[in-house]
């Protein structure tokens, strides 16, 4: 039986999630996606993209009229509240929210739903089927629907679910470190393909090396293990007296102090 389900906020996200699911054989197979009307752009652009998968709805009541299985919330936060509370959940609806900002007591309270209750911090390259998609509770159907798109880690509570989504904060400051270092390197000589794809294929490797750590002291000792003296130790010791590690730091207790709110 196909799996209808129904997503309220076609942004950047959901696009992700929709290229994930319609690009993998068995999920396209077992899947429909109900798609609301804003952005209409995007909406458009992926029912054209995926026309046997993907239908675009004309109203957000008509994407839970449709989504027999699974509402996905991917709203902005400021909206939530608001948007939810204009249209009516059934009851029996099973509700996955991507909502930063919200806790999912709010979530039901403002959907009234009474079925099962997901929350889950998927990112955009789930539409390459690859990286961490941190999800709870844990729940055989979403282990199910969402394996193709990534490694699912399945979380025990909320708490520990804002903690990794304090960490997915560092995403935007990873591009544009590797964004500046790639300008340095374009000042010095480098073309702008050169540099990007020097920048890219080294930070890669360097976590593929990463991954291999049983802990994270042994992650600790890759650093210290370079050459003594050498151009990564004046690099590292640069930022540490500097306070550049303090700031990433700090960004993350901000972040972390705005979902605690
Ligand atoms: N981006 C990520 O990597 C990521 C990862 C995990 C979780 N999230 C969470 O996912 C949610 C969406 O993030 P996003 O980055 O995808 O944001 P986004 O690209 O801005 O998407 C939000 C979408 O909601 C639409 N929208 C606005 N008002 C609406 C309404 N009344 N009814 C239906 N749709 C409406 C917007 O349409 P318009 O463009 O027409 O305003 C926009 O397309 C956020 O809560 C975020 O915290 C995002």
């Amino acid at each position: 039986m196909t799996i209808q389900m129904g997503i309220l906020g076609t942004g950047q996200i959901s696009s992700a999630l929709v290229t994930g699911f319609c690009t993998d054989d068995a999920s396209k197979q077992k899947l429909h996606i109900y798609l609301s009307p804003r952005n209409a752009q995007k909406a458009a652009a992926l029912a054209q993209q995926f026309p046997e998968q993907v239908t675009v709805c004309a109203s957000n009541q008509e994407v839970l009229d449709q989504a027999k299985d699974w509402v996905i919330l991917a709203l902005l936060p400021r909206d939530t509240q608001r948007v939810i509370q204009e249209l009516h959940f059934a009851p029996e609806q099973n509700i996955l929210s991507l909502i930063s900002d919200h806790p999912m007591h709010d979530i039901l309270r403002w959907t009234g739903t009474k079925a099962k209750a997901i929350r889950m911090v998927p990112l955009p390259f789930a539409a390459m089927h690859i990286g961490p998609i941190a999800y709870c509770p844990a729940d055989a159907e979403i282990r199910d629907l969402f394996a193709p798109l990534g490694q699912l880690i399945e979380l025990p509570d909320e708490q520990a679910l804002n903690t990794i989504l304090t960490l997915t904060s560092l995403m935007s400051p990873f591009y544009l470190l590797i964004h500046h270092a790639a300008e340095w390197g374009k000042q010095n000589g480098m073309t702008d393909r050169a540099a990007v794809d020097y920048m890219t294929s080294f930070f890669e490797a360097l976590s593929v090396m990463a991954r291999q750590a049983p802990d994270n002291a042994t992650v600790a000792e890759l650093c210290y293990d370079t050459t003594k003296g050498g151009l990564n130790e004046s690099a590292y010791r640069y930022i540490t007296q500097q306070g550049g590690y303090d700031i990433w730091m700090q960004a993350l207790e901000q972040v972390k102090q705005r979902l605690q709110k």
